[in-house]
């Protein structure tokens, strides 16, 4: 199969990341986790003791910092400045500020612009909440995944190792996530005209990767 970009999007937790490594390992393909990049941002300025509102420093701090997404021993791994923050950046502290550091448009265009360098030579799985809209809107296959609130929390909460919240707190943390993402002015979680919409609620997520693989070669 030639090179051509996929561009999955949708909310919080529909199982976006599982599907986009099991495609990108089925094609020969990158998977690019977007999502990865405005968490590694939320992480350095919190590291930086800057808050989500201080709107000018965290641009600041986005335009000088380094971010690099490269594969890792178990997946995605992501350096800012060179130090390995994989795991950090995905804190509650982070859950809890990231939707608003993202919503900031010079962050998003800084990120954007990085993101669609990445995908230039084609080739790449990419999932976020705009990219079929804003990063790839030429796309050669764009998905939008959703999933019941209640099954995405419970999804996230099967993946946690000792969960220090209940199902319902994170339920209600993504749907704030959902909330905060889909009302945004600047590039808000919508799904794109020419994507394929998939509900996950029902159905197990190899069942969604075989769609997806389909819909590739339907396309391709
Ligand atoms: O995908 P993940 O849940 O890790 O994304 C964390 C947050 O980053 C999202 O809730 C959203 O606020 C932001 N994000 C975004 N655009 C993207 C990817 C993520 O605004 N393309």
């Amino acid at each position: 199969m030639n090179k051509f970009n996929i561009a999955l999007d949708g909310p919080a937790g529909a199982g976006k990341s599982t599907v986009a490594r099991l495609v990108a390992n089925e094609l020969g393909f990158v998977y690019i986790d977007t999502g990865a990049m405005y968490r590694a941002v939320t992480w350095k300025v919190l590291e930086l003791g800057i808050l989500a509102d201080q709107t000018a420093k965290v641009i600041e701090t986005a335009k000088a910092m380094d971010i690099v997404l490269q594969p890792g021993p178990t997946g995605q791994q992501v350096l800012v400045d060179g130090e390995d923050v994989t795991d950090r950046i995905r804190s509650a502290a982070i859950n809890a500020n990231v939707s608003l550091i993202a919503q900031i448009a010079e962050v998003r265009e800084l990120l954007v612009s990085k993101q669609k360098a990445m995908a230039a030579s084609k080739g790449v799985v990419m999932d976020g909440r705009d990219i079929g809209t804003q990063v790839l809107p030429d796309a050669e296959v764009k998905i939008f995944l959703t999933a019941s609130a209640r099954e995405r929390a419970e999804r996230r909460y099967k993946e946690m190792d000792k969960p220090a919240i209940t199902v319902e707190q994170l339920e209600l943390e993504i749907a704030r996530r959902d909330k905060l993402d889909s009302e945004r002015e600047v590039s808000p979680l919508v799904q794109a005209q020419d994507a394929v919409l998939l509900d996950s609620s029902n159905i197990p997520l190899q069942d969604v990767v075989g769609k997806v693989l389909e819909l590739c070669r339907a396309k391709v």
